[in-house]
């Protein structure tokens, strides 16, 4: 049987915001090296629109966008810009290396936003809509227009904002459920309702942009397909603002397994979500629920012995789609120690890591001694190690070596040697407990003000041999970064989380942001080369 032929007026447009609506959420933060990771993904993964940053809000986000738009082959890279010619120019030359650019620009159009946040009128507004549209189609013929708060807005406002907008060249129009308030049959009743009444609406792509609130992000931005919408922005793991963006990969298979009732489709390679969702996990340090629809643990586990046993039987008993449909590997025992450099080239191929040079080496040399300290080496193992591996090359300040006394017999004590900008120092330091005294011990090293507001530890799989797995989340000036550090000692995997954290508020320090360190450092130890 031949397979049916997609039309193109079925296809979803499927628009990635996780490098900037997720990026900015607090404690999602990535390094540059990381959104380059992130982006090239979303590329090979078949993500149409990458929305890779806000050009104008940071000397960080300005160098992202513009190198995403140099490296990207296929997508289209989208910077973001508010109502103002300065951001609107900002972002055209971030966004000007790339093959396909876009520029997304958005003002607010609810009574509330256009009171109290713009403190303008709505003539005014509406004026504004039309000369930011216009600046922005003198630098590129593909431009996205959002009103902010749109599922708040009065609706012959809107229908007015629309109409001029893509009078003034927008080719994208963008309803963005800013505060995740509508419902489904709401969300389709405006959508429907601005299509058919803006006269020129078939002159422009509509969009949704829908935040999670109430829960509903995705069946919001379905309900929004259903009523003609033909892009979707969404996020891997749904992260974002508050309680995040539509998931990715949510939307992406809901159109894939129940096609029956919603016939459309994207051109994303599904096999590569449960990769992409492990990388802004690990990028982010932002845990993933463990019984997230796709890419969660959970998703594909079945512990009850019913539904054990119905598996066994026939697998569509209880799963609507195979784990392989979205990149799940059955998790294995690969490797001990008498697996060799080959082998582990080879594992790390098959899970998706490209490691070459002194990267490859320092991962090999990691796995044989955490494969010496433990029983067995799991898939999991090998990502925490990997992970930290590529975020530790990175760092300016990385552990050498930790000895913590510990017990009943207090106060514990911690001597900690770190390498900072290539010289070691050592330091002993006592604390409430051995964390404490780990962190007390760094903090002496690397004077700060940032407080500490998540310290969690779990284990990265089963048995006392496991590796802990630690985040720490660390907020300074308003803002927080989130680490992890891995480690069979849950004391050595608190430590390199808790500088981890400290690395990426000294990189947003480095990237214009000069408040993220309080202190400059300051050693008060000795130095040891
Ligand atoms: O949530 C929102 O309204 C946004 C806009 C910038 C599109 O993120
Ligand atoms: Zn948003």
């Amino acid at each position: 049987m031949t397979a049916p032929t997609k039309s193109e007026q079925d296809r979803v447009v499927i628009f990635d915001t996780t490098l900037r609506d997720g990026e900015q959420c607090p404690g999602a933060t990535m390094t540059h090296e990381e959104k380059l990771e992130v982006a090239e993904l979303l590329d090979q993964m078949g993500v149409d629109i990458i929305e890779a940053g806000f050009p104008i809000a940071s000397e960080g986000d300005f160098a992202a966008v513009h190198e995403i738009a140099k490296r990207t082959n296929n997508a289209v890279v989208c910077g973001l810009a508010r109502a103002a010619f300065k951001d609107i120019d900002r972002c055209a030359e971030a966004i000007k290396p790339a093959k396909r650019s876009r520029i997304h620009t958005f003002i607010s159009t609810s009574p509330v936003h256009m009171k109290y946040k713009l403190q303008k009128e709505p003539h005014e507004v509406y004026e504004m809509v039309v000369a930011q549209v216009t600046r922005a189609r003198g630098f590129t013929d593909d431009v996205e227009w959002s009103c902010e708060d749109g599922t708040r807005t009065e609706q012959d406002f809107l229908c007015r904002c629309v109409e001029a907008a893509i009078n003034a060249g927008a080719t994208t129009i963008n309803i963005p459920d800013t505060v995740g308030y509508t419902v489904p049959e709401e969300y389709f009743a405006l959508i429907k309702m601005v299509r058919d009444r803006v006269p020129n609406s078939d002159r422009a792509r509509f969009s949704a942009h829908c935040h999670d609130d109430l829960g509903m992000a995705v069946a919001n931005s379905l309900a929004g397909v259903r009523a003609g919408i033909r892009q979707i922005e969404c996020t891997i793991n749904g992260i974002g603002e508050r309680a995040g963006n539509a998931s990715l990969e949510e939307v992406v298979m809901a159109m894939k397994v129940r096609n029956d009732v919603l016939p459309y489709w994207t051109k994303i390679d599904s096999t590569l979500l449960t990769r992409a969702s492990k990388l802004v996990a690990a990028a982010t340090s932002f845990p993933v629920q463990y019984n997230k629809a796709i890419v969660g643990r959970n998703a594909f586990a079945h512990e009850s012995g019913i539904h054990q046993d119905g598996m066994l039987k026939h697998t569509q008993t209880y799963e609507i789609m195979t784990p392989e449909s979205v990149g799940v590997k059955q998790t294995s025992l690969v490797m001990g120690k008498h697996s060799g450099r080959h082998a582990f080239v080879h594992k790390l191929q098959e899970m998706g890591y490209q490691l070459a040079g002194n990267q490859l080496e320092d991962a090999f040399v990691r796995f044989k001694a955490l494969a010496d300290r433990k029983k067995h080496v799991y898939d999991e193992d090998i990502e925490a190690l990997v992970d930290e591996e590529i975020a530790h090359a990175q760092n300016r300040v990385k552990l050498v070596s930790l000895t913590v006394i510990a017990g009943t017999m207090g106060p514990q004590s911690a001597t900690a040697t770190l390498d900072i900008d290539g010289r070691h120092h050592t330091v002993q330091s006592t604390g409430n407990g051995p964390v404490d005294a780990t962190f007390n011990a760094i903090k002496t090293l690397i004077p700060h003000e940032a407080v500490l507001e998540l310290y969690q530890v779990h284990a990265v799989t089963q048995g006392t041999d496991a590796q802990a797995e630690v985040s720490v989340r660390l907020a300074e000036s308003g803002r927080s970064v989130t680490a992890k550090g891995a480690d069979p000692d849950t004391l050595v995997a608190s430590a390199k989380a808790y500088l981890g954290a400290l690395n990426k508020l000294m990189s947003r320090r480095q990237r214009g942001q000069p408040e993220a360190l309080v202190a400059e450092r300051r050693v008060h130890s000795t130095e040891a080369g």
